[in-house]
């Protein structure tokens, strides 16, 4: 009720009256009084008239659907699924994919209590974060989607690079960095049979208006706030990646990876620098050559050997990332 009270607000040019509130949403102007001043409380500045009713002056930093909606370009954000708290956006996604939700689709949290990275790791997810999960379901063999998560990543960087100072780089296969440090993670599930994905959930996080993180991941992680000093404004922020999001994702279903490949490789900070590759067979060192027409990483082994690596986890040689 709140949420279409917030829609009344946001969607009326100026004041809007109670009883006109209280009439379109079916509750009494007592009640409607009651959810403004809980608004209040949550940060939005609503002005009271006793004669003209109320009026929205402005939003706080929250994700709500009332807030982000209105602020929507395209098909991805439709339908919105906002809650506070989550254990996971991506197990909400997952479910909520499962029993049919469709493409576009988005999950979003405040907060998650079991934020998931890739490779089984935890992913510290505070409030001012933005942690989102989106589905998808592209009609292609589950072996593509790893240059789909290059794909995002690259949009992912594009809908950052919006904001004034930031401009991310990559370090394969999908992690957004600012100043050689973390930023942000795509982490994209699939359910699939051999031949045919039947959905993909990227769960996107980005490390924004937040500064102190847990000591060990202190000295490898950064976020917007950390980098340029002042918070950023999480709605505008979202409905800019989600454009990104969906313009990279539609490209990609028609052409693949191919017309990404140079502009991925424009923000990759790997080339030429010797790594380690954790891979599902074991780790691999060697010097990064290039990314391939399907986002594979090329590395030369040590004894001249050529590898091409769909997946895996890349340490550069003296750092930790
Ligand atoms: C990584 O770099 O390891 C990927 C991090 C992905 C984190 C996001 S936050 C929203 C979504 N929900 C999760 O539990 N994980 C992803």
């Amino acid at each position: 009720m709140r949420e279409r009270l917030m829609m009344k607000l946001m969607e009326a040019q100026g004041f809007v009256s109670g009883a006109r509130m209280s009439l379109d949403l079916g509750i009494s102007r007592g009640a409607v009084w009651k959810h403004i001043q809980v608004l209040r409380q949550e940060g939005f500045a609503i002005a009271a008239s006793p004669r003209k009713g109320y009026r929205l002056l402005d939003v706080p930093d929250v994700l709500y659907a009332a807030v982000v909606n209105p602020l929507l370009t395209g098909g991805f954000g439709k339908p919105y699924h906002y809650r506070h708290s989550l254990t996971s956006t991506n197990d909400t996604a997952k479910a909520l994919a499962h029993s049919g939700a469709p493409e576009g689709t988005v999950v979003v949290a405040e907060e998650q209590t079991g934020g998931r990275g890739r490779r089984g790791r935890f992913w510290h997810s505070p409030p001012g974060g933005l942690w989102f999960s989106l589905i998808l379901r592209p009609k292609t063999p589950p072996a593509e989607i790893n240059s789909l998560s290059l794909v995002l990543s690259l949009a992912a960087a594009e809908g950052l690079e919006q904001l004034p100072g930031i401009s991310p780089s990559l370090k394969w296969p999908n992690d957004l960095l600012l100043g050689g440090r973390k930023v942000g993670g795509i982490l994209t599930e699939i359910s699939a049979e051999a031949d045919q994905v039947h959905y993909a959930v990227a769960g996107i996080g980005i490390n924004a208006n937040f500064t102190s993180f847990p000591p060990e991941i202190e000295q490898t992680a950064t976020s917007l706030q950390a980098h340029s000093g002042g918070a950023v404004c999480r709605p505008r922020l979202l409905s800019a990646l989600l454009t990104a999001l969906e313009d990279n994702y539609r490209r990609w279903c028609e052409k693949g990876f191919p017309p990404f490949r140079a502009a991925y490789k424009e923000r990759f900070g790997l080339l030429g620098k010797t790594v380690s590759a954790a891979t599902p067979t074991g780790t691999l060192n060697g010097l990064v050559r290039d990314v391939d027409g399907d986002g594979n990483l090329i590395l030369t082994l040590r004894n001249g050997e050529e590898m091409r690596l769909s997946t895996g986890e890349i340490t550069v040689r003296g750092e930790e990332h």
